[in-house]
């Protein structure tokens, strides 16, 4: 099924839980309302040891939160327990249930698990348990340490194993199955955030999506210099001409047979390679991290691949704009004037505001494919992480339905999204004195500003733009993320593809 290498094979398992054949037993653990008495015969298969756990306060069940026990018992088949904290039993989310196998399946991949099963006791609806179950255990398969030439951590785990009774039914079969791709193509996307910036370049990355689409059964075709002269692509080309790199625009098609006619759904990526602000330069201190400033490319891309593989019954265009953002002497300047393909003239007050110009012109392009509705993903502000922090991706754009559909899809992926506004007042800050629009404002509403400035690009479809800014790269490792690129907005692309009943 085209996977990744260190990506395990799942399963679900209707055994009880004594006969589940696994290295590791993981056993979610809810800190209310929780006897446990759903897994018959655990406390006694350790000696009594979860009892003592549970009694000393050692395992409470704090959300994310480890204690491993050793099995004792000659009947049972796995040889130790973990229990993760879950948290309070009546917040159960799918998003707790995927965190809480990823911290698990984590774990026991550092202590060389080959096997690792986890056991549903999540309730809710049996199939967004299960897949987000299976998500997590392949999140925890990630391997980020892809450039040490020494000490590499190769993962051990090979098996996943869901413990579910209604394992044999063709809904938790197929759950399963979609949690594997969705986890899959997440981890594609971090891999190509993480890549650095002198390895991946337009260029590259234009290959990498051909690499991953082609054999998903997804048409692509990348644009190159020419051809975007030809389309009158001025802002794309213009935030390119600072770099030795060559831009690419890569353009990814997803094409059922049988789709319905009407519908074409847009995925526009952010696809900055590296961005130095160009000659409004960003300051050295963590300029290291603009590397992944194509992190809403590689959403698009790795999204694309699910939802080939997965077989999206809708049309689907993906559209990434890359470029190198960088200061030489043929960058360009503030003050400079440049006009996207739209025909939009835009003056530049700050070269380092470019990730709105690539997007200018790719959803430009995006709705002359045939796109009948937007969605865009982009590191885009820092005043969106200003806003809303690391945990949440601002949510922007109109109508109010189509904003309600992707927050659904979000909510399905465990991605956090926050709706914000984009009032027309705001619009101001933008008005230039000799172009059509300025690309930068003054501080206030920075987030605000820029997605404005997108939906000048829009031509009034529905449209939500994504700013991922705060999501995308995580400084800290937690149980559930290692440090880095995070995979943000991979499955809320991929499942708003599904939900096309619903938009
Ligand atoms: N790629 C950055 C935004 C960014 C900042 C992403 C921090 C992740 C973390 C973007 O191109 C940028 O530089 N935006 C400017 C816009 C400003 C010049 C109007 C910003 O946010 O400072
Ligand atoms: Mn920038
Ligand atoms: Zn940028």
């Amino acid at each position: 099924m085209l996977l990744t290498d260190s990506t395990p094979s799942v399963t679900a398992d209707a055994s009880p839980a004594s006969q589940v054949d696994a290295d590791v037993l993981v056993v979610p653990l809810f800190s209310t309302d929780d006897a446990l008495d759903d897994v018959p015969g655990l406390d006694d298969a350790t000696g009594g040891a979860i009892g003592r756990a549970r009694a000393s306060g050692a395992a409470k069940g704090m959300a994310f939160t480890l204690h491993g026990v050793d099995v004792s018992a000659r009947g049972w088949r796995a040889r130790r327990v973990l229990l993760v904290g879950a948290g309070p039993r009546d917040r159960v989310t799918s998003d707790v249930a995927r965190r809480v196998a990823t911290t698990g399946a984590a774990r026991a991949r550092r202590d060389g698990a080959v096997k690792v099963a986890i056991v549903n006791r999540f309730g809710g609806e049996t199939a967004s348990m299960v897949q987000a179950m299976t998500e997590g255990i392949v999140l925890a398969c990630f391997e980020s340490d892809g450039y040490k030439s020494r000490d590499r951590e190769p993962t051990t785990l090979r098996h996943g194993l869901i413990v579910e009774t209604r394992a044999e039914e063709e809904t938790v079969r197929r759950a399963v199955e979609r949690g594997v791709i969705l986890g899959d193509c997440t981890n594609i996307a971090k891999t190509l955030a993480n890549e650095p910036g002198n390895s991946l370049t337009p260029r590259v990355l234009a290959e990498r999506a051909v690499a991953l689409c082609e054999p998903a059964g997804l048409q692509v075709q990348v644009l190159d210099e020419e051809a975007m002269t030809e389309f009158g692509m001025g802002l794309l080309l213009g935030v390119a001409q600072g770099s030795a790199e060559p831009p690419r625009l890569i353009v990814v098609r997803h094409e059922p047979a049988g789709a319905p006619a009407g519908e074409v759904l847009g995925l526009v990526g952010k696809g900055i390679t590296f961005d130095t602000g160009g000659i409004s330069i960003k300051p050295a201190d963590g300029m290291d991290r603009m590397k992944d400033d194509m992190s809403g490319g590689a959403a698009v891309i790795a999204a694309m691949r699910a939802i080939a593989l997965l077989g999206a019954p809708v049309r689907v265009i993906g559209v990434v704009p890359a470029a190198e953002n960088m200061p030489s002497g043929t960058a360009i300047r503030p003050g400079d004037v440049l006009t996207g393909a739209s025909g939009t003239t835009v003056e530049i007050t700050n070269t380092d505001a470019e990730g709105r110009l690539v997007l200018g012109d790719a959803l430009w392009y995006a709705r002359q494919l045939g796109a009948t509705r937007l969605v865009d993903v982009a590191t885009l502000t820092g005043a969106c992480v200003v806003a809303l922090g690391k945990t949440t991706t601002g949510l922007f754009g109109q109508p109010g339905p189509w904003l309600e559909a992707v927050g659904r899809a979000a909510d399905r992926a465990g991605d956090r999204v926050w709706p914000m506004p984009v009032f027309d007042d705001y619009r101001e800050q933008l008005r230039s004195e000799i172009a059509d629009i300025m690309n930068s404002g003054s501080r206030p509403a920075g987030a605000i500003t820029a997605a404005l400035f997108l939906k000048e690009f829009t031509g009034d479809l529905p449209w939500v733009h994504l700013d991922i800014a705060g999501t995308a790269w995580s400084e800290e490792a937690t149980p559930y993320q290692p440090k880095g690129a995070t995979g943000a907005a991979v499955r809320t692309l991929a499942e708003l593809a599904f939900m096309s009943d619903g938009w």
